[in-house]
């Protein structure tokens, strides 16, 4: 071969490289048996699991676990799929049984909780039955989902069993995409949609079932839905269902709340699940995770393996350490089976991710690496091994700074167990959490605290008193959040002119609740106009909103870096990113154009259709908002306008380089007007080591070693004096003084009014 006919020009060399070779193996050997060495087998544990099962069962399923896995009979169980007719397979699933019990229950039962294994078909089956069942004749049958993914992927599969293209009978909606026709009848939508459609329509009179799917994910569009639909289904005495449906078991906490109604449990055919925990706490849990896995495939039978991180890069990152490890490990055994890598996380290529289903072909093993997704909205066939790092991303509100931040966290117990049931599906599977025992016990919280109580909560109550609902500290939440953050959400929304003194929805409130972005970002939007600029500030948005343009393959790092400079606005990022905008759409939206320029196609195309979407909108409050002017315009090369347009929004998002007279610890140091926080300009931002930056604001807070600003404009410190008086004003004389001698005060800038109603914050360390 081409290989042989170079080595064999220098023998050494290749002497070389095998010794170097032998070595890295040895080490990797090494490696796995230490790795082995460090898994407890937990008898206690998996007795417990067992117990649950009656003796008989085990031993028959045991039985066929045996001799499943002497014929290797599990590698041809995942042909069976495409083999089944579609009817065939959806008759397989637990669900089905329950059929006929199940839509009497509904029938007699305006509420109805339903609770079942992931993977048992709730979601894909009971919308079918429904609509088998007549409920499509009166309405339209929603299905809400917490995640995008999980809404689209399951539409296209519905959409395949019932036979229909998406978007015709079976469609899905998503924020800024819509993908149902007039003759959609089963529709799948993010919970967040459904919650906007409140606003529109507050009876939510297209529908004859909501089924509130997921509910355990305890999001906060799911929990608003849950009190407004508890009102709603009353008021339609009896012409609207409302099907709340949890893979947990905390079914009686659901049942209270939608006054005691029955509980329907899904019977399951679960396998036991043998739970391995490490003996000491892993310092490097991404380390951890890919050990195990090559330790898995290495070592064990065959079955597919799942595996929970976190973000996107967790996962891209993982994915390529595992395929560098197994070409080294391929070429010293050959016979070695083909592992196939498959990422899973939100932002992926849809196509890519319909991959994760498709059955894994003989004598192979693939290895799913997701992030929180696959926990209960995904399910995976043929998985029987599952590595749990124990740990999530979560977005989490610091009420004290004021903002939102993702973090990651230790999951729950809850989540640990759906997690490790993942591996009991179609036989007795497997779980190596790479946690200790006690961590399990002792760490970790036993549920998961609903989004609601640690979230941000202004663009919530926006909505709310967008749909008439007046008094947000008494409405019906499952759990109330602490007042404190339902005042600061109120605040948050006063100085952005949404609210009244007396808490009433202004005008400008009203018109900001139209677009499904945060509401600083719809101020902007809403007086982009006054500032001649609204045409650049939707493609901003839009840019905004997708996720990074920016392509920076690990390789590449440097080139992409100087590509991407070849953007910059100095006066800030969000010009460079207009001007990424701007430039792709005079390439004619080329693709080549986005390939050389490092630039991410479909984030791209996205951003197209969102400022489609908010140019749509914005016609629509133009014509029904009379009080408000809202056109299209364009500011052409006055970009100043958009900076300022911006300031009307973020003033709160407000940080002032930190002149500590010459202190060089303090250099490069910003900090929040607000809250005098210490924050920087990201390494990235066009605006880095830029001369003369005294003032800028910014798009959010990133947490990494330090405080980084994301997405940083600078701007004048008179326009927070002009566009953001409620917050605020010049300094009085006598004040200033007394500032000077305490140097604690920011001189220029107070941020609260006399009356000291809306304070924000004292200003003083
Ligand atoms: O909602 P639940 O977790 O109870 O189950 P489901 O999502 O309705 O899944 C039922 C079956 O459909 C599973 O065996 C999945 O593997 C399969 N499915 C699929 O093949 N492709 C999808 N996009 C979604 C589900
Ligand atoms: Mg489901």
């Amino acid at each position: 071969s081409m290989t042989d006919i170079a080595d064999a020009g220098s023998q050494l060399m290749k002497e070389n490289k095998n010794k170097k070779r032998e070595k890295r193996l040895e080490e990797e050997k090494k490696r796995r048996e230490m790795q082995k060495s460090k898994y407890l087998d937990d008898p206690l544990m998996n007795k417990k699991i067992e117990e649950e099962l009656k003796k008989e069962e085990i031993e028959e399923m045991e039985k066929n676990a045996i001799i499943e896995w002497k014929k290797e009979a599990r590698v041809e169980s995942y042909g069976i799929k495409s083999k089944l007719s579609m009817q065939e397979q959806r008759e397989s699933l637990p669900v089905y049984k329950s059929r006929n019990e199940l839509l009497e229950a509904v029938r007699n039962n305006d509420f109805i909780v339903i609770v079942g294994e992931t993977g048992s078909g709730k979601t894909t089956q009971i919308t079918q039955y429904l609509a088998e069942d007549g409920y499509i004749n009166s309405g339209i049958i929603a299905c809400t989902q917490p995640r995008r993914v999980a809404a689209i992927s399951v539409a296209k599969r519905v959409a395949e069993e019932v036979n229909c293209k998406v978007g015709d009978e079976v469609g899905y909606t998503i924020r800024f995409e819509d993908c149902t026709g007039p003759q959609t009848k089963i529709k799948y939508m993010t919970d967040g949609m459904l919650e906007r459609e409140a606003l529109t329509d507050p009876l939510m009179s297209r529908y004859s079932v909501i089924m509130l799917d997921e509910a355990h994910e305890r999001t906060i569009a799911t929990d608003i839905l849950f009190a407004l639909l508890r009102d709603i289904v009353i008021k339609r005495k009896g012409t609207l269902k409302l099907i709340v449906t949890s893979a947990t078991l905390d079914s009686t906490k659901f049942s209270r709340y939608f006054n005691n109604c029955p509980v329907f449990h899904i019977q399951g055919r679960t396998f036991p699940v043998k739970i391995y925990y490490t003996k000491t706490p892993e310092l490097d849990y991404i380390e951890a995770t890919i050990d195990t896995i090559i330790d898995v495939h290495t070592n064990n039978p065959k079955g597919d393996i799942l595996v929970f991180l976190t973000g996107r890069e967790e996962i891209e990152t993982c994915c390529e350490a595992i395929v560098q490890k197994m070409s080294v490990l391929y070429q010293s055994d050959p016979s070695l089976s083909e592992l196939i890598v498959l990422p899973i996380y939100s932002a992926m290529p849809s196509e890519m991710q319909s991959r994760i289903f498709e059955p894994t072909p003989k004598g192979k093993r693939k290895v799913v690496i997701a992030t929180n997704i696959a926990e209960t909205s995904i399910t995976i066939d043929g998985i029987y091994y599952v590595v749990d790092p124990g740990f999530v991303k979560v977005n989490a509100y610091d009420p004290k700074r004021g903002m939102d931040t993702l973090v990651v966290k230790p999951i729950s117990r809850a989540q640990a167990d759906q997690r490790s049931g993942r591996a009991g599906r179609t036989g007795p599977g497997i779980c190596y959490r790479l946690y200790t025992k006690n961590a399990y016990l002792k760490e970790m919280p036993a549920n998961t605290t609903p989004e609601i109580l640690r979230q941000n909560l202004s663009h919530t109550i926006l909505m709310l008193k967008a749909m008439g609902i007046n008094d947000v500290l008494e409405f019906g939440f499952m759990d109330r959040p602490k007042e404190e953050s339902l005042v600061k959400a109120l605040e948050e929304l006063y100085i952005l002119e949404a609210l009244d003194e007396d808490g009433k929805l202004t005008e400008t409130g009203r018109c900001m609740a139209y677009f499904a972005v945060e509401p600083m970002l719809s101020k902007t939007l809403i007086k982009s106009f006054e500032f001649g600029c609204s045409y650049e500030v939707i493609e901003v948005i839009a840019m905004l909103t997708v996720p990074d343009v920016f392509y920076r393959p690990r390789e590449k790092r440097d080139l992409a870096d100087k590509m991407k400079q070849r953007f910059d606005d100095f006066n800030g990022d969000h010009l460079t990113l207009l001007n990424v905008y701007r430039k792709w759409e005079a390439s004619g939206y080329s693709k080549d154009w986005c390939t050389d320029n490092f630039i991410q196609e479909k984030s791209m195309r996205k951003a197209r259709d969102v400022k489609n979407q908010l140019i749509r909108l914005m016609e629509i409050v133009d014509k029904k908002e009379k009080g408000i002017q809202l056109s299209l315009v364009s500011c052409k090369n006055r970009l100043e306008q958009v900076r300022k347009a911006f300031v009307s929004g973020f003033f709160k998002n407000c940080a002032k380089r930190s002149s500590n007279h010459g202190h060089h610890d303090e250099e490069g140091v910003f900090r929040t007007l607000a809250d005098n926080l210490a924050v920087y300009i990201h390494p990235s931002s066009s605006l880095f080591k830029i001369p003369g930056v005294d003032y800028v604001i910014y798009h959010t807070l990133v947490l990494t070693n330090k405080e980084y600003m994301h997405c940083t404009t600078k701007i004048d410190p008179s326009w927070l004096i002009q566009y953001a008086s409620k917050v605020f004003r010049k300094t009085e004389r006598g004040e200033l003084s007394i500032a000077k001698k305490r140097e604690k005060i920011q001189p220029l800038y107070d941020k609260f009014d006399q009356t000291g109603r809306w304070r924000l914050s004292r200003g003083r360390r």
